[in-house]
């Protein structure tokens, strides 16, 4: 199915591996030109090269942090000057801390929020005034399953992307009449760095083998595994596309059947 943005421009933040990687990846492969960018100079601009020689697309690569404005500003700027706009915002960043609630201080709430909540806030804010000027406009957030099912023991993630979505339903509302749409993606278990973290984590607190904490977490999983970057990339693929053209202040689970809730 072609999904009709062959051509377009793609900010897809936090990308330089796994989730934001694999979207990057979805996207080059429907011709859609890409702004990629992560912390890391070297990963981003080894992602950067790897999309340029799969695809006949253009891959530009920035360092910068989600969470530093500066650094935000000169990655949309450097984006314009190279392709003259954005039409798709991939809104992604790396996940807080896990732990519980007597873990954290206040400098951990703030700095949850800044990364989960408040860089998707600003990102769109710089962008939205661009898509608006091409009455065109897909913005994707990458959340978690924990905004639908809070998860024990990561108490910042499950109170920072609540807010975020309830962010993105009031601007999906507004931005309507701009044909700009805006969608939540709530990743279940995804084999990235993340997860293999957390299966160490748990490895080491049960004194249990890697192999036997993945297990452990596929068991609560209808489709007893753990899903690929590319399965979640599939559907942020779509909401980005001309395809979506009726979704808009949805928030859909990628998940295996893990949210045992009905929405
Ligand atoms: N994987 C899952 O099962 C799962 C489940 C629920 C939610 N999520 C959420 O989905 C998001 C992506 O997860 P993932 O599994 O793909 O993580 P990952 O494999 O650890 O990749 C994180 C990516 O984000 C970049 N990044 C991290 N912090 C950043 C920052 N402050 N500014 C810019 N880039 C940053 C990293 O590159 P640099 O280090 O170079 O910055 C990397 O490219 C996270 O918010 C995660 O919590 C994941």
């Amino acid at each position: 199915m072609d999904l009709g943005i062959k051509g377009k421009v793609a900010l897809v933040a936090a990308s330089s591996k796994g989730i934001g990687k694999a979207i990057a990846f979805a996207l080059a492969d429907e011709g859609v030109n890409l702004s990629i960018f992560s912390r890391s100079k070297d990963e981003i601009e080894r992602t950067a090269s790897e999309i340029r020689t799969h695809f006949t697309v253009d891959a530009l690569a920035s360092a910068a942090d989600v969470t530093s404005k500066e650094q935000v500003d000169q990655v949309i700027e450097t984006t314009v000057q190279t392709f003259g706009g954005i039409d798709i915002l991939i809104n992604n960043a790396g996940g807080p801390p896990f732990g519980f609630f007597d873990d954290f201080e206040s400098p951990d709430w703030q700095n949850a929020l800044e990364l989960n909540l408040l860089s998707g806030i600003y990102l769109a804010k710089k962008v939205v005034p661009l898509m608006k000027k091409r009455n065109w406009g897909r913005i994707v957030n990458i959340t978690s399953i924990a905004v639908k099912q809070p998860i024990d023991g990561l108490i910042l993630s499950n109170t920072s992307r609540a807010g975020l979505i309830g962010f993105s339903k009031t601007l999906s509302n507004e931005l309507a009449k701009h044909n700009i749409l805006v969608n939540n993606i709530c990743p279940g278990r995804i084999y990235t760095d993340r997860i293999k973290t957390l299966a160490e984590k748990r490895a080491a607190q049960s004194g249990i083998e890697y192999e036997k904490a993945i297990e452990e977490m596929e068991k609560d999983i209808p489709l007893r595994r753990i899903g690929t970057p590319e399965e979640l990339a599939a559907l942020a693929c779509f909401l980005a596309s001309e395809k979506a053209s009726y979704m808009t202040g949805t928030t859909i689970q990628v998940d295996g059947g893990l949210l045992r809730g009905l929405f």
